[in-house]
């Protein structure tokens, strides 16, 4: 019987020895600017995960919603087994977050998340089939190929991702079918060809899976990451603004504020597959340089990549400015996607 409700250790996404502690990096390359005042990220985070997969449970119940005929048991097991298996649900938080600066009610921003975190969780289960990255590891369980089979793990995806327009359309998650419309396509646009499957498409072909790999430049590393994983986590940060049916200067800040922290999570992640180890991090580590991906850290070397993740941090800092002090959890965000361990 898979639970419905887990909750995530979040000590165990922190650095011990960098930023969010406070303690002091032996490296002046590696230090961040701390000197933020402590917002009770950790807890504020579990929070939302927790709300996220109460919500994310009710949601993948094995009861058809309304037009549906009938929920495959294999199936659900399937996508329940992705949804429900932990994760960070850093996605949802930007949602809730960037919702809270505009006073959106909280249901509101929570469906908005967990349709997020739908396209999120099936992006992995594709990403870890035998055809794409082939990893028997996903949050320290085993990937939906290997719990069940790759038919199965194909279809899982699918009905995830659809499952995040549901959510989307249904008049609970905005009563405005303009803004609900709007989130759809956006979500859609991030999602797909221009977003991040696009970018998974730019990432295999960078490994050299369909002839000789194009140069890997700065620039083609930049394109491809803000498309595999800097586009819904954009999403993620847009999407408060237009809950709120915000200015668009506002949309536009939290646009800047994600694209730099979309950057900075994809730089940890490659970090991660260098430095970390599969039991700490959930997944298989060392990998990135074995099958040729194409990484910042691969180009500028780890110092080199912290260096990029520092000033990524003020970019996005920047961005957050007009917003005051209620962007203070968004700026612990920040630190906590450059300075994660899992
Ligand atoms: C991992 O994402 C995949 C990338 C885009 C690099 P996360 O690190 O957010 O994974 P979970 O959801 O916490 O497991
Ligand atoms: C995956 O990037 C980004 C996705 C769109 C899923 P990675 O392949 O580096 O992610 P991990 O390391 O498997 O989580
Ligand atoms: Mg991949
Ligand atoms: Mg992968
Ligand atoms: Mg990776």
């Amino acid at each position: 019987m898979l639970p419905s409700v887990i909750t995530y250790d979040l000590d165990r996404c922190l650095t011990p020895s960098l930023g969010l502690r406070h303690r002091s990096s032996r490296n002046a390359m590696t230090q961040f600017n701390t000197t933020q005042p402590d917002t009770g990220f950790a807890s504020h985070l579990a929070a939302t995960a927790a709300e996220t997969d109460a919500l994310l449970g009710r949601l993948l119940s094995a009861e058809p919603a309304q037009s549906e005929t009938a929920r495959p048991a294999r199936l659900l097991a399937a996508m329940r087994h992705s949804a429900l298996a932990g994760g960070k649900r850093l996605r949802p938080f930007l949602v809730t977050e960037t919702a809270a600066l505009f006073g959106v009610p909280r249901h509101q921003a929570l469906m908005t998340g967990a349709a997020l975190e739908c396209v999120h969780c099936y992006s992995l289960v594709h990403d870890d089939l035998p055809a794409m990255d082939d990893d028997d590891l996903r949050r320290g369980q085993p990937t939906v190929h290997k719990a069940f089979d790759e038919a199965t793990a194909i279809l899982a995806g699918d009905s995830l991702l659809t499952l995040a327009f549901d959510l989307l359309a249904r008049p609970d998650t905005h009563p405005s079918a303009e803004v609900r419309v709007r989130l759809v396509g956006e979500l859609a646009q991030a999602s797909g060809i221009g977003g991040m499957a696009g970018g998974q498409m730019l990432d295999l072909a960078a490994e050299g899976r369909f002839g000789d790999p194009p140069a890997g430049t700065e620039a083609s590393i930049l394109t491809l990451q803000s498309m595999k994983t800097g586009a819904l986590i954009r999403f993620g940060c847009r999407a408060g603004a237009i809950l709120a049916q915000a200015p668009d200067a506002d949309r536009d800040a939290l646009d800047r504020y994600g694209a730099a922290i979309g950057q900075a999570f994809q730089i940890a992640d490659d970090l991660l597959d260098v430095e970390g180890d599969a039991a700490t991090v959930g997944k298989a580590t060392g990998k990135d340089a074995a099958s040729g991906k194409a990484t910042l850290v691969g180009l500028l070397g780890i110092e080199g990549a912290r260096a990029r993740l520092a000033k990524l941090i003020d970019t996005a800092d920047a961005a957050l400015a007009g917003f005051g002090k209620d962007a203070a959890m968004l700026r612990s965000a920040s630190r906590f996607i450059a300075e994660r361990r899992t």
